[in-house]
């Protein structure tokens, strides 16, 4: 609080050091470091020097307009000032912000699973619009503080969905989910439920770039394999906050894939934004339904994940992956590129075939303990294999605080093999017939060196295989090459909570992490 203002903000005002040395000359005394104090000073400061308004609202709403002209960076910002203590005003810039409506009062947050205790209906804020919200009414304001009808979003999600439901963890729910979340994306696609799919027409385009952060982006490296290995389309896949500022060698054919489970992700929606100013049309692949990313994508695909609460995402990055499958699918029909329809028939026992693998629990639990006191870990793979190794070391590392590195498993003899020592555990992955003797080579490599190795491997090898290089080897189900990253990263996101369990660590919120990154 400062003043006559108080209030919340989600975001980082980039120029806040420039606005306090301008109001530290006024005489304006701080007590943190933060760039929201900062924030809440300016507008006070506007407020009070505010001249040349009707009323007391005029002032008000044009003393947050005025002061957010300002601000450079991300904020969703929900202020209260002395006088009216009753009454929120809200605004925001790159930042989430959902206004919930109810007959027991309004509500505002930033996420749409917060607010579904109290109410489905809410609203959401473009940038230069302004909310007055109070117990028993609304009014939203535009860039002219002209009072603006805005339509009233249900939300599809209920909030049984947004609780644990028994599970000691979201994260082991949301595992848990993916048998029926899985297949959702299949039948939507397969019976034709989703129009959006038609939407994109793949012959009209000669490269892909799919732009993405974190999991999402690992998923896309399965997209990148799936697009070019059966499509025939060349498909790069980027990081978002890399992609925003590099130069971007687009033409008018290509497709610009942005993939996001919250659709909020600040770096993924600017390169969406620099996309589109690029003339390149933009694909989403989202689960949050009205997210900023969903809205200003061409065309939007939704992966109907339901909500997602714990940190580390698990089944947001699974229906990203089927989603790519379906896209890709759709690319090779369009294309006239035969098939085998392997997919079409292994959908309707995806659920099954994934429940089988979240149910060798013990399994896990075995690798967990040789996992859990030790301090450096290696994933490696060849192809695909490696993507996968991608997202389960991420996993690890990210609810477990272990070290671990994914490596290409023909990279490990320049320079990463150095650091095997004695009982270093390495998890091999070998999927892929062209490359699973080249795999064993390597794990044979570092089993020569000491390593602990872990072998996962799928039934199909079960005969060619022999034990000596494997401490602990873990069979997984033989699904079509487009299924085998689901398949197999449940698995990874199994043995990443056991271990994070065996820790003792806060498994739904590890430290240092937020589930939807809303700042650059
Ligand atoms: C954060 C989350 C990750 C997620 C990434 C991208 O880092 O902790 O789980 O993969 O953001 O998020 P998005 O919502 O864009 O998929």
């Amino acid at each position: 609080m400062v003043g006559n203002v108080t209030l919340v903000h989600n975001g980082i005002i980039e120029n806040y050091s420039e606005l306090k040395s301008y109001l530290i000359q006024k005489g304006v005394n701080f007590n943190s470091q933060t760039d929201t104090e900062v924030a809440c000073a300016y507008i006070n400061y506007v407020y009070e020097n505010m001249k040349d308004f009707k009323d007391e609202d005029e002032r008000k709403l044009k003393s947050i307009l005025k002061a957010c002209l300002d601000f450079r960076g991300s904020y969703a910002f929900g202020i209260i000032f002395k006088d009216t203590p009753d009454v929120i005003y809200s605004t925001r810039k790159d930042s989430p912000l959902v206004i919930g409506l109810s007959d027991e009062g309004n509500f505002i947050a930033s996420d749409i699973s917060a607010i579904l205790d109290y109410t489905k209906k809410y609203i959401l804020l473009n940038y230069m619009e302004f909310a007055k919200i109070e117990k028993d009414n609304v009014t939203i304001y535009d860039k002219n503080l002209e009072i603006i009808t805005k339509k009233i979003n249900e939300a599809t999600w209920s909030a049984t969905e947004c609780k644990k439901n028994g599970y000691e963890h979201f994260m082991l729910k949301e595992i848990n989910e993916q048998p029926s979340v899985i297949k959702n994306v299949y039948s939507r696609f397969f019976e034709n439920k989703d129009e959006n799919y038609s939407k994109v027409d793949f012959s009209k385009y000669t490269n892909i770039h799919i732009v993405a952060c974190g999991s999402a982006m690992h998923a896309s490296l399965i997209g990148k394999y799936l697009f070019e290995n059966y499509a025939n389309i060349p498909t790069t896949v980027e990081i978002a906050s890399e992609y925003r500022y590099k130069k971007l060698l687009l033409t008018p054919s290509t497709l610009v894939i942005i993939v996001s489970q919250s659709g909020e992700t600040a770096d993924s929606l600017a390169a969406l934004r620099i996309s589109k100013e690029n003339k390149a049309t933009v694909l989403g692949i989202v689960n949050a339904v009205g997210s900023t990313i969903a809205r200003e994508a061409d065309i939007t695909i939704y992966t109907h994940a339901g909500p997602e609460i714990a940190v580390a995402t698990t089944k947001g990055y699974t229906t990203q992956v089927a989603t790519f499958a379906c896209l890709v699918i759709n690319a090779m029909k369009q294309k006239n590129i035969k098939y085998d329809f392997t997919l079409e028939n292994e959908y309707n026992n995806i659920d099954k075939i994934i429940q089988s693998v979240i149910d060798k629990t013990n399994e896990y639990k075995d690798i967990a303990k040789s996992l859990s006191n030790r301090n450096d870990i290696f994933f490696i793979g060849r192809g695909n294999d490696y993507n996968m190794c991608m997202e389960g070391s991420l996993k690890l590392k990210e609810i477990s605080y272990i070290h671990s590195e994914a490596y290409p498993a023909g990279e490990l003899k320049h320079g990463t093999i150095s650091l095997i020592e004695e009982g270093t555990p390495v998890i091999a992955i070998a999927t892929d017939k062209e490359l699973y003797e080249k795999t064993v080579s390597n794990i044979k490599e570092t089993k020569a060196r000491g390593a602990f190795t872990i072998f996962i491997t799928t039934e199909e090898f079960k005969d060619t295989y022999t034990k000596d290089f494997a401490d602990i080897t873990l069979f997984l189900p033989t699904t079509s090459l487009f299924n085998e990253a689901i398949i197999i990263v449940t698995a990874l996101q199994l043995i990443a909570y056991e271990t994070a369990k065996l820790r003792g660590c806060d498994i739904d919120k590890p430290k240092n992490l937020a589930k939807s990154v809303t700042v650059e």
